[in-house]
């Protein structure tokens, strides 16, 4: 070893024995292993790992031609405005998000859902994961007068990025669906409200609509009845829209946007297309827009400019509707039945189920009585190059039960449908190699 080397190496020895780091508990449960960060680690690994990757896991929006070509657009605008530019760049929105976004955004609502709602209903975050640690933290957790509360997911499977927000331990309430069989190779989860936590425990009520992972768009009448759940209980209904409606509405079946001052509806501008801009949307009554403008001041000062920057015109001509509606729902809708018509000629002969694609990116799919978990196959998915992800991380607030186990949370993966046609067939194409191998050795 030259003398250079081991000086710096007796440096760093020295600073790594002098430093005894001790850290709190919130530390070591936001900083330390979870799912979200394992799958988010996982994945960028996969990608930068320079060996070509059938990417059918995370959920990267697709790239969208005619989505893209407007940004671009509307890029080159700002860029050569000397004033909307140096606005977008150089300077600190207020914490509550950008005004002009802010005000159009009431506009439109008001116009086209006929939500009684104005700029006080909404604030901006940095992307909608933010948003879910702000509000779970907000209404869960210890309180005032003793009591301690947490977050009711009426319906898992349910989007695992929920799973770790939580500053206390503990955090999530789950139940189990009710899995009703339609059609081969259709299935569908529906809400079972029969066992129901006790009112006290609750501090607010959250599914996904559409749903990561499921693709399950819960009816009107299951939201119906969820929303008289959150009045009897006196706590918000959180309703993640990342997928729409009413954008960037990645719908299949009829599903009525709804807002009211009992419900906190969370949109995002990411499946739109934007998810590196980080911009999340809470729509809300107002206390709870005040709330979370001081929790956006302290933990980010302000929120980021260019998501608004980019998407406000859009938002005042009411083109992110028709975006949606004429561009990115069809764009998915194509790419959907694609997946859907491959998978089946691929698992012919397989026993599989999938459940009904009613929204969102992905197709989940069960393996009845696989004779291996769902981990295992996304083990030697992952070593043949194809990257799925295994159903057992979407269940959080539902830990297994030894006195009931319940298969089902092992038999499942999700796969994305947004990568390109070829990327998708050749997946399927290989994960079906992989089940029928596992069946036959069984
Ligand atoms: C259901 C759901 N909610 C929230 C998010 C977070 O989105 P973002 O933070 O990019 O707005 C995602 C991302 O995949 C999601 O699928």
């Amino acid at each position: 070893m030259v003398k250079d080397e081991t000086v710096m190496l007796s440096v760093a020895m020295s600073i790594s024995g002098a430093l005894r780091l001790k850290f709190s508990l919130f530390g070591e449960r936001l900083g330390g292993r979870s799912a979200i960060r394992e799958l988010m680690e996982d994945l960028g690994a996969a990608l930068a790992g320079g060996r070509e990757v059938c990417m059918l896991g995370g959920g990267n929006p697709a790239h969208i031609p005619a989505v893209e070509e407007r940004l671009r657009r509307r890029w080159r605008e700002v860029a050569e405005d000397p004033v909307a530019f140096a606005r977008m760049i150089g300077d600190y929105d207020e914490p509550q998000g950008e005004r002009g976004f802010i005000g159009a955004l009431a506009d439109l609502l008001r116009r086209t859902q006929g939500w009684r709602l104005g700029p006080r209903n909404i604030l901006l975050t940095h992307g909608s994961q933010s948003a879910f640690f702000m509000l779970f933290n907000l209404f869960a957790g210890s309180r005032a007068d003793g009591g301690r509360r947490r977050v009711f997911l009426p319906l898992t499977p349910e989007y695992v990025g929920y799973g770790d927000v939580g500053v206390e331990e503990d955090f999530l309430i789950a139940r189990r669906p009710q899995v009703t069989l339609l059609n081969e190779p259709y299935f569908k989860y529906h809400l079972d409200l029969h066992d129901l936590p006790a009112a006290e425990e609750v501090g607010a009520i959250c599914l996904s609509r559409p749903s990561n992972p499921t693709g399950n768009v819960v009816t009107d009448a299951e939201l119906a009845q969820l929303h008289a759940l959150a009045r009897r209980w006196d706590v918000p209904l959180i309703v993640d829209g990342a997928y729409g409606p009413p954008f960037p509405d990645i719908v299949f079946t009829d599903a009525e946007p709804h807002w009211d001052e009992r419900m906190i509806l969370c949109l995002s501008l990411s499946k739109l297309g934007l998810p590196a801009a980080r911009t999340g949307i809470i729509i809300a009554a107002e206390p709870i827009i005040d709330m979370l403008t001081g929790m956006n001041a302290v933990l980010h000062l302000a929120t980021g400019s260019v998501g608004a920057a980019l998407a406000r015109d859009w938002v005042r001509s009411g083109e992110i509707l028709t975006l949606s509606r004429e561009h990115i729902q069809p764009y998915y809708r194509r790419r959907l039945d694609h997946a859907l018509r491959t998978m089946q000629r691929a698992l012919r002969g397989c026993a599989y189920r999938v459940h009904q694609p009613e929204g969102a990116i992905f197709l989940w799919l069960w393996f009845p009585n696989l004779p291996i978990t769902s981990d295992e196959l996304y083990r030697r998915l992952k070593a043949r190059g194809v990257l799925v992800l295994p159903g057992h991380y979407f269940f959080p607030g539902l830990p297994e039960d030894p006195g009931d186990p319940w298969p089902h949370r092992h038999e499942c993966i999700r796969l994305t449908y947004a990568q390109d046609e070829a990327v998708v067939e050749r997946g399927i194409t290989i994960l079906a190699e992989e089940i029928k191998r596992a069946c036959s050795s069984a």
